[in-house]
């Protein structure tokens, strides 16, 4: 059996899209057609015309992506960020590391691979947005994997149903921008305060200025409260990605915030 661990742009966004594109398309074909000529048709016509376009576009778009990141395809950027943010994570022997949005349990799997003297543990909302993404998937894919020092739980990024410092390492892979009207560097916090003092985190995300607002000044404090070697690394400059693939992607502003608490 092998994992299988979906794709950041599900199928049925694809789906979606191919059907709305044709449907518009249809609709403003229907229209041109009738030999009324009408201020309303051309209004109507002008409306969906653009909708097909829009629709069309979005849909050029996903599968575009869906190729970049999918883990069967040639370019497998999903896999690269995701092993790439693992090896920042180290547990300790029988430490227990925390990947928050873990999804289809990539970056969960990927950690616990690499830290077999620990256990990692999963949580995800999993919600509508990502339906094809869920507990039951992890869990297949860690039996797929042979990581059985893996669990996988319900939660909220926003509010984790963890005490403070339970954890040896706690990692995040493209989560916190997803989750609208909360504060990004609350979010972070929220992170960083399940982990234990001397753990690790490795935190990546499309962390630009719009979305997390000054993220040196973040590192600034971290440091200030004692935190140690954090470093903000940007990831569209060759070590995930080029500027170019991110801009394409929408994945400007990735970055991959690790430190020591
Ligand atoms: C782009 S996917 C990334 C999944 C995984 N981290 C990976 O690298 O493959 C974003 C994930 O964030 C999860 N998510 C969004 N908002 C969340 C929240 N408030 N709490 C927990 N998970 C959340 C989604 O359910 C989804 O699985």
């Amino acid at each position: 059996m092998n994992p299988n661990y979906k794709n950041w742009v599900p199928n049925g966004m694809i789906a979606a899209l191919s059907a709305g594109t044709a449907l518009l398309g249809a609709g403003t074909a229907a229209l041109l057609c009738t030999k009324m000529n009408t201020t309303a048709k051309k209004l109507l016509a002008g409306t969906t015309g653009l909708g097909a376009a829009f629709c069309g576009g979005m849909l050029g778009w996903s599968v575009y992506a869906h190729g970049k990141f999918s883990y069967n395809g040639q370019r497998q950027l999903s896999k690269q960020i995701v092993e790439g943010t693992a090896e920042y994570i180290t547990l300790p022997e029988g430490g227990v590391g925390l990947d928050v949005g873990c999804g289809s349990g990539a970056l969960t799997i990927a950690c616990a691979k690499r830290n077999p003297q620990g256990r990692m543990v999963g949580i995800d909302r999993w919600g509508a947005e990502y339906a094809s993404f869920s507990k039951k998937l992890c869990e297949k894919n860690a039996a797929a994997e042979g990581a059985d020092n893996t669990e996988f739980h319900q939660g909220d990024a926003c509010k984790l149903n963890f005490d403070d410092e339970t954890f040896d390492a706690v990692t995040s892979n493209y989560v916190y921008h997803n989750i609208a009207g909360v504060n990004k560097q609350q979010l972070l916090r929220e992170t960083l305060r399940v982990l234990k003092k001397g753990g690790t985190f490795a935190i990546h995300d499309i962390m630009s200025k719009a979305r997390y607002g000054d993220m040196m000044q973040f590192t600034n404090e971290l440091y200030d409260e004692g935190y140690e070697r954090v470093q903000l690394i940007d990831t569209t400059t060759g070590k995930f990605m080029t500027r170019k693939e991110a801009a394409l992607l929408m994945l400007g502003g990735s970055a991959l915030l690790i430190g020591k608490k």
